[in-house]
Formats: structure tokens, sequence, C-alpha cells
């Protein structure tokens, strides 16, 4: 079972990334074989950055995956802008995708929208080169929260269209979407998933937020007017808090319900924080010395690099074959 998931280096990673993509990963590294990583720093240029920044945010997002449990020795990770096979991919399936299904993304429509200066062409090609990342490595499936349901579906179907005019050459991935916390939602606005570029700080809890910050958060975390503790749908925020709760305790959500039943909204925000507060200690406490050694991360990037280059150049060379493009091969 190949595995194959990327994220990118922007912001500050935050509850959603957490929950929703990276424990995934760190389940997936056993599974895997092997399990692939990579930190899509060409994706993030797509929208208005700062090049200084991209570089320290790329080494924040190696350190958080690292502390969180990903092995170099048990997966591959790596910085996707070091293997230029993605790049050369992305073009060549750009000739089995269809502009009209570009143009139906929702993440394209949503982060257009907020684009001030310029809407790059990058933005409109950025699933495109999506693809090209897990189609490279022939993945099996692809660990990623409910936001990416769309993009994996297009993947799905450049694979598919690639294989139907060229010969079967690349693998259909299926998404791998946790049942519970696949969209964890804002703590201000539950109505809205939680994101590192949409709403205010005090909705999002960060990966490396201090305890008196995640208390903080929940404790304002906006719930409604009724008392009982139940999921539903006039109940966006208790609904939300009680996924997060029973993804951080691992105990069912009907479970929880049935355990506060008769208990006020307070007691129960401050199980959901003390839960947190434990569930993401462990990352917050290895990040620091891990993230000083620069040195170091680059060298894990590097290796993983060699190694994904490996697996990506042999899926090229068959494209590249299957499209009569470049040095015929020898015969
Ligand atoms: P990115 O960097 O925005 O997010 C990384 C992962 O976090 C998940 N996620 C969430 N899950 C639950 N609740 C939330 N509120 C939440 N917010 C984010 C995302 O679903 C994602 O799995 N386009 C991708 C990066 C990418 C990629 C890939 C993913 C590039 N190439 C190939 C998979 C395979 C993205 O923007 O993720």
């Amino acid at each position: 079972m190949r595995i194959f998931s990327g994220i990118q280096p922007t912001g500050r990673k935050h509850l959603g990334n957490y929950i929703g993509a990276i424990r995934q990963y760190v389940e997936g590294q056993d599974r895997g074989d092997p399990a692939v990583f990579c930190i899509v720093d060409l994706h993030a240029i797509t929208v208005a950055y700062d090049p200084k920044e991209l570089r320290e945010r790329l080494y924040d997002t190696t350190a958080i995956l690292l502390a969180a449990g990903l092995d170099p020795a048990r997966c591959i990770l790596f910085r996707q802008s070091d293997v230029h096979e993605h790049t050369e991919l992305a073009w060549l399936l750009g000739a089995v995708c269809a502009h009209g299904d570009l143009n139906r993304m929702h993440q394209f429509k949503d982060k257009s929208a907020t684009q001030r200066e310029l809407v790059s062409a990058g933005l409109f090609f950025y699933p495109v080169l999506q693809a090209a990342d897990v189609l490279a490595y022939r993945a099996d499936e692809v660990p990623v929260g409910e936001d990416q349901r769309q993009h994996i579906e297009l993947m799905r179907e450049i694979a598919r269209r690639f294989n139907e005019r060229f010969g079967e050459t690349l693998v259909v991935p299926d998404h791998r979407i946790p049942e519970i916390g696949a969209k964890v939602m804002d703590l201000q606005e539950p109505e809205r998933k939680m994101s590192t570029t949409v709403g205010a700080d005090s909705g999002r809890v960060y990966v490396l937020d201090e305890e008196k910050a995640i208390r903080k958060k929940f404790g304002s975390a906006v719930t409604d007017s009724g008392r009982e503790i139940r999921r539903g749908e006039d109940k966006a925020g208790i609904t939300n808090l009680i996924g997060i709760l029973s993804v951080a305790t691992g105990v069912p959500e009907a479970q929880i319900e049935a355990d506060f039943e008769g208990k006020g909204y307070g007691d129960f925000k401050k199980a959901v924080a003390d839960a947190v507060v434990e569930f993401l200690a462990p990352v917050r406490e290895a990040y620091p010395e891990i993230r000083a050694d620069e040195g170091a991360l680059e060298l894990v990037l590097s290796n993983g690099a060699d190694r994904a280059r490996e697996i990506a150049s042999r899926t090229l060379e068959d494209v590249r074959t299957a499209m009569g493009v470049g040095v015929p091969p020898a015969r």
C-alpha cells in the first residue's frame, strides 16, 4: 500500500491540520510501503507570500511533522521543490485535465476571491500540481481532511483519463478522510472550517499554542443558547467540540453525550480544553529542539528527496514514453 500526502508550509499549523491530516500521517507511516509526505512549497507560492518567510515556515512545518511523530526511518519526508518530477508531471497532466474541471474547484473560487492584487494562473493550475504530487508515486491512498475531497476526485479523473488515452500507466488513488475530525470547525464561527487564513486567532487552536492560550480559546468558544451537550444541526459549536473531544480522548461521540448528560457547557468546555492540552503536549514539548537544528532538518529533507526522486523518476519515464515525449526508450 503506497500512501502519499502533502501539506502547505504556510501559516502556523492548527488543530484542524493536526486532527484531519497529521495524525493520519503518523498512523499511516507503518502501513505505507512506503508512506510519502511532502511539504508543498510550490503550492504555497500561488498566493501572495514573502520568500524569506516561506523558508522559515517550511522548517516550522517540517519540525511539527517530526515532533508529531513522523520518523524519517519509517517514511519519506521531503520538500516538493527538491523533486523536479512534480512540476514536469504537472505540465504533462495538463494535457488530460479539462479546463472546465479546474473552473469548478471550490478552493480556487474561495482563494481567488480573497486575493487583493493578483489571481495567479498558478492558483488555477494548483490542483494539477497536486494531482502530479500523488500520481508521481502511484499512491493508493491519500490521507486528507474533508476540504481536499474535490481535489482527490479530480486527480482520480486525471489518472483515469490519462490511462484511457495513453494506456495503463497511473494508479487511481483513494482518499482517506477520517470519520471524526475530517472538518474541524472554527471555535468562534463554527459554521466555517478552522483555517489558517480566514477568521480571528481566537477561533483557531495552534498545534504549538501554550496551555493557557488553549484554555482561553476553548473557554470562549461559541456554543448556542441551549443547555444540552449533544450533536445536532442546530448545535454547530457543541457538535464541533464533541468531535474534538472524541478524537483527543478516543472516547466515542455517543459516549461523550451520555457522560455529559445533565452537565453544563462550562464543565464540558473545560473537559475539551484539558483533553486538547494533553493531546498536543507531546508535539509542543518536542518541537523547540527539533526546530532549532536547521542543518538536521535540511538533512532529513534532502535524504527524503533522494528517496522520493527514485520513485517519481520511474513514473516520469513511463509517462514520457506513453505520451511520446522526449528521447525514445531503448529498443
Ligand atoms: P493544507 O496545507 O491546507 O492542509 C493540510 C491538511 O490539513 C487538512 N485540514 C483540515 N482537516 C480538518 N479540519 C480542518 N479545519 C482542516 N484544515 C485543513 C487538509 O485537508 C489537508 O489534508 N492542497 C493541500 C496540500 C497538498 C496535498 C497534495 C494534499 C498538495 N499536494 C497531495 C494531499 C495530496 C492543502 O492545501 O493542504
